[in-house]
């Protein structure tokens, strides 16, 4: 089934440079970028963005990491395009995910892993929908 999922490299691989490489890894599995942009989120929309761990002892620090610098979010559209990111992706712990993977290859560790990808059909709706603005989205 065709679907889009919203996909983010995030600060600790835009800040080393790696967004061309991580690009050429969803070009292999056939997954194409039909909206993109580089974004510096407010702390206020990296919590609206994360709120589903607003309970989590992680949230602060996940929060705060994700706006230290831009993100480069993107839309990824293919052929199962939502299982087929997180394959990419790998284990959101890179010390856990299988070698050739982004977190595998970029991750620093658990909190710092690279790349984020929505986890489920209801998740893209939702995610894809709170970047439309920025992305000029229609509709
Ligand atoms: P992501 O796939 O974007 O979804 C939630 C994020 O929270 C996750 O990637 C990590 O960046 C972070 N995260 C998940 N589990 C932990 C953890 N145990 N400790 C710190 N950060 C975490």
């Amino acid at each position: 089934m065709n679907q889009k999922t919203l996909a983010i490299i995030k600060p600790d691989a835009v800040q080393r440079n790696v967004i061309g490489e991580i690009l050429c890894m969803a070009q292999e599995r056939d997954l194409v970028p039909v909206a993109a942009k580089l974004i510096h989120l407010t702390r206020e929309r990296a919590q609206g963005f994360y709120h589903v761990h607003r309970d989590k002892g992680f949230f602060d620090s996940l929060t705060e990491y994700m706006c230290e610098g831009p993100i480069f979010v993107m839309v990824l559209e293919g052929e199962e395009a939502i299982e087929g990111w997180r394959e990419v992706m790998g284990a959101t712990d890179p010390a856990q995910a299988t070698q050739g993977t982004i977190r595998k290859r970029f991750g620093e560790n658990i909190e710092r892993n690279s790349a984020h990808g929505s986890d489920g059909p209801d998740t893209a709706r939702f995610e894809i929908d709170f970047f439309s603005g920025d992305l000029e989205l229609e509709g």
